[in-house]
């Protein structure tokens, strides 16, 4: 790689800057990048039905799905972000800890899937660069383009990408097989299954801006921004091009807030080698910048125009955000400059109805429900995130600690961090790198410390802004990693053990990496063990863990400590504590798996927000309690609060910072209600809460009303029910039928029950007859020109004097009678009726044709085999007609015994078969989720139950966000 540095040029007027970013973006036209979504339109197959798939001895010679002229007709049609395993039932004798899918070590069945995408490529295209670029699979891949095998990745949650000009065919058709391997697990929570992050097509000039090439920065003096931002420019060109091009890079920056054009960066022009990575880096001055914040989430826009002979060739955005980040042994985390409390959540990445497989619309959904709270940042926990949850962060105002899979080194793990920090380092909300997550084994040795220090080394060569840490799970103790360690990170352990390190290590910074971990469940006040439900008032955590109360009083006084990250803000899949079976997801979300808020929800947004908090639990729904004393808490940052019980005072009382109140209360039916006072007396805030009647209607409220029509985009509806006086039941369990009609369909429900053992999906079945093909008659025969029409394979020829083939029992793969080189014919009958062929699909089976086959029926030929493992299909719909139909088959034998396996089968697939969709309200909430289709118009969702006034709702479905995609 090589380096060229150039000095600073004159600020450029704005005006003239504004004429040359027009005459960029003129020229934007005129590149030959398109990035494009392939997204869309994928087959696939669960099972691991080609096991034999993938050969190593010869380019191009995988077979089954993997060869490009498999037939996946009768595979499902889906479009991704993709995840299999939440589509499966639970299963009691599955992984407590991902959740009890039946998926992972023992589930052979269900660990392997395969994907298929076919396209076109335009011959217009040839002459350009094909990039196919994976943002996630769990876990690993192999994917091969037309045939050919072009990628082995393993690792669930990194990047992979490959330049598959080479075997791409201009001017015709191309598939992509991807075969998914989940077998083996890498967290200790839910992981998914399947390709469920984005899948992108990139084509570009030959000379082009490289993959993740561009990387822009400011850097203040002593880290605060004070006057003219000087923003550092880097953009690495990658050239395919047959002789030395002579390149020119030009940057501009768009303002934040009126679009306009702050500076214009000037052009160089350098020599690029053919088959080179070149850098271009310069120094651009913003006058008087906008600073981006969590509660001002300003961003630039950064154009990088590449030209070769005066001609544009590559085009690409990169917003970015100018703020500094630093972390201070005393004044704790400092945004801008300024002390800036992390108000943080841990968070894992899956969600209720659609598992790992996150549409962008859920990332934002998220990061906005957080931030009602008052959490300004998220830990990446356990590994590096999904790039659109970043730009949910810039947009909304989030900071990330951005962590890594795993603690390592080596030189695979060290391209994956690579990989990381590059794809990562531009997105204004991340603000330091964690290393690791709680490497109990190595963390305290030498090795420890030198692995954690050459990783932390490479993020100083990456990226010189931010600094890093590693999530330790251990107290007072600087051996390994935390003696190396820029900030010390704290995975609980609150108590002395902290004032004490941090009066031993003075110098050092610190935060809370982890801390909480505080269980409860929505709507429980009683723990009960059997139904797995945890009581939400905030008294329970495990043995290593703490209520919100206790770790947050701690860490309000200590600054130094630069605030924490609560272990978690949503619920999520798998690690049930305290509980297993039947319990399916974790309790220590401060929201649930739907993003409903528990009563602690109040508790933070009462210390982390400004605005006066002011929320009473329980519900007051209680018949048989009448006379007996219910805890009452008030969570509130109000200075006093009054509580009521039917107009009744039950006393005032004072509240300390970073607590809560607590009453005993008579219970009676009717209203609970509070008033919560300033410093100087004044009622500030209400809360009240009501013994409600029965349900009677059910409720559809979407959070969007409005969605973009472009396949992707998605409305969350919260479900609930109200009694006769329209008030919300919260105790409501009513099972709710669900229809969408319209310009969408439902994508996924969920209720936020740890325990609840309902579907998430309801997947269209498709349904298969099989019908065995039976009876195979067989001679040794000549097969001149192979494939060629024989007379043996019309259908009247007469086969009765031939050998017969002992019918396959359990158990018998049948006889392979072929010796090596022998040649012969099989010929067998199969009856298919009228309606058969009414079907969308019908295909042949083998289970072996060793080694080679051409098959035909009724004298027309359907396929040809050259491999005995490959169990080849055949589609044979066109062939077929009603009544008794001839199958037959040449087959040579290369080696040892061979010859054709009697199990034959013929599938006939119709329609899929829509399920109705439906899930339980869990005390009085539901969620459906709807996804637009491209077509702009109206969803409208219906939601009906036994006993209750039915409800519909609508959401609009409006042109616009299409993203370019591969069609
Ligand atoms: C931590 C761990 C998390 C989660 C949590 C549960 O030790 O880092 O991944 O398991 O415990 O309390």
């Amino acid at each position: 790689m090589k380096f060229r540095q150039f000095i600073s040029i004159r600020l450029l007027l704005a005006a003239a800057a504004a004429c040359m970013l027009n005459s960029f973006v003129a020229q934007a036209g005129d590149s030959p990048r398109e990035h494009l979504s392939l997204d869309a339109n994928w087959k696939f197959h669960l099972g691991d039905d080609w096991p034999g798939a993938l050969h190593l001895d010869k380019a191009g010679s995988s077979t089954g799905p993997a060869a490009e002229k498999f037939s996946d007709q009768s595979w499902r049609s889906l479009n991704l972000p993709h995840d299999w395993a939440i589509e499966l039932p639970f299963d009691k004798n599955s992984d407590t800890s991902h959740g009890f899918k039946p998926v992972g070590p023992g589930y052979a069945k269900n660990s392997i899937g395969w994907y298929r995408r076919t396209f076109d490529l335009p011959s217009e295209d040839s002459g350009k660069r094909i990039w196919l670029t994976f943002d996630g699979v769990f876990r690993d891949a192999t994917v091969w383009v037309n045939g050919w095998l072009v990628k082995r990745h393993e690792g669930g949650y990194y990047p992979f990408r490959e330049d598959i000009t080479d075997v791409a065919h201009f001017g015709g058709k191309n598939v992509v097989s991807v075969r998914v391997d989940a077998t083996k697990f890498e967290g200790w929570f839910y992981e998914g299954a399947g390709i469920y992050r984005h899948v992108w097509l990139d084509k570009t000039g030959p000379v082009a801006i490289a993959p993740d090439g561009v990387f822009v920065y400011c850097q203040f003096l002593n880290n605060i921004p004070q006057g003219p931002a000087t923003v550092q420019l880097s953009t690495t060109l990658v050239s395919k091009q047959k002789d030395e091009s002579a390149a020119e890079v030009n940057w501009s920056i768009i303002k934040p807030d009126d679009k306009t054009i702050e500076e214009g960066g000037a052009h160089e022009t350098e020599g690029i080698p053919s088959g080179s990575k070149t850098e271009f880096r310069r120094e651009i001055a913003l006058n008087i910048p906008q600073l981006w914040s969590p509660e001002s989430p300003k961003l630039y826009k950064l154009i990088t125009t590449v030209k070769v002979d005066g001609k544009v060739v590559d085009q690409r955005e990169t917003e970015f955000g100018i703020r500094t980040v630093g972390f201070d042994q005393n004044k704790g985390f400092l945004l801008n400059g300024k002390h800036y409390e992390l108000y943080g959540t841990c968070n894992h990445q899956d969600m209720a109805g659609v598992g790992a497989a996150l549409p962008d619309a859920l990332q934002y959904f998220r990061v906005a429900k957080l931030k009602e709270f008052g959490c300004n940042a998220i830990r990446t926990s356990h590994n590096p995130p999904t790039p659109e949850l970043l730009d949910a962060c810039d947009h909304l105002g989030m900071l990330i600690m951005d962590e890594s899979r795993l603690l390592g080194s080596d030189s695979e793990n060290l391209r994956k961090w690579d990989d990381q920090i590059r794809r990562d380092r531009n997105h204004a909300c991340v603000a330091i790198w964690s290393v690791a997550n709680e490497e109990f084994s190595v963390q305290d040795s030498p090795q420890g410390g030198n692995v954690a220090r050459s990783m932390q080394d490479y993020v100083q060569r990456l990226d010189p802004t931010r600094p890093v840490t590693y999530a330790a799970p251990e107290g007072d103790t600087f051996a390994g990693i935390n003696g190396v360690i820029q900030v010390r990170g704290w995975n609980y352990h609150i108590g002395q053990d902290m004032d004490k390190y941090h009066a031993e290590h003075s110098g050092q910074p610190e935060v809370g990496t982890e801390q909480g971990s505080t269980v409860s469940t929505r709507g429980i006040y009683e723990n009960d063990k059997e139904r797995g439900y945890v009581s939400a008032y905030d008294v329970n955590a495990p043995s290593w863990a703490h209520t919100a109360e206790r770790w947050w009083s701690f860490f309000a006084d200590r600054p130094w400590l630069s605030g924490g990250f609560v272990w978690t803000g949503f619920d999520y899949r798998g690690e049930p504590t305290p509980y297993a079976w039947p319990c399916v997801n974790s309790h220590f979300g401060i929201l649930d798996v739907c993003g409903f808020p528990k009563d602690n929800f109040y508790y933070y947004q009462s210390w982390w927000t400004t605005n006066p908090v002011l929320h009473l639990l329980p519900h007051w729904n209680w018949p048989g309690k009448e006379g007996q004393e219910i805890r009452v808490d008030a969570l509130s940052n109000c200075k006093q609060v009054e509580l009521f019980l039917n107009g009744q005072s039950q006393g005032k009382q004072a509240m300390k910072p970073n607590s809560k109140l607590t009453w005993q209360v008579k219970y009676a039916p009717g209203t609970l209600s509070a008033k919560g006072f300033d410093e100087a007396g004044n009622a500030i805030a209400n809360a009240k809460v009501e013994t409600t009647g029965e349900a009677a209607a059910i409720r559809l409220t979407p959070d969007r009303a409005t969605i973009n029509a472009n396949g992707e985009d998605v409305s969350v509806f919260t479900v609930s029910t109200v009694d006769a006086q329209g008030r919300l039941v919260p105790v409501a369990q009513n099972k709710i039928a669900f229809a969408a009609e319209g310009a969408g369909k439902i994508l996924g429900v969920g209720n936020g029950d740890p325990s609840c053992h309902e579907p998430d999906t309801f997947i269209p079945t498709l349904p298969v007859r099989t019908i065995a093909v039976n009876d195979w008659r067989w001679k040794l025969a000549e097969l001149p020109g192979r494939g060629r029409l024989l007379p043996e394979y019309a259908p009247d020829y007469d086969d009765s004097s031939w050998s017969t083939i002992k019918p396959k029992t359990d158990g018998d793969t049948g006889d392979m009678f072929l010796k090596e080189n022998e040649t012969a014919i099989y010929r067998a009958h199969v009856k298919v009726s009228e309606d058969d062929l009414k079907n969308p699909d019908v295909q042949i089976r083998f289970s072996c044709i060793d080694d080679h086959g051409w098959v035909f029926v009724n004298n027309q030929r359907v396929g040809e085999s050259h491999d005995w493992s490959a169990q080849p299909a055949f589609d044979i719909k066109r062939a077929l007609h009603a009544g008794d139909n001839v199958i037959a088959v040449g087959v040579k034998n290369d080696s040892g015994s061979g010859g054709l396996n009697p199990d034959v089968n013929v599938e006939i697939t119709g329609q899929p078969q829509a399920s109705p969709w439906s899930r339980s309200l869990f005390n009085g909430l539901a969620q459906v989720m709807v996804q637009a289709s491209r077509d702009a118009g109206e969803i409208k969702l219906t939601a009906s139950a036994d006993g209750l006034s039915s409800a519909s709702a609508t959401v609009k479905t409006e042109p616009g966000g299409m993203r370019p995609s591969v069609p």
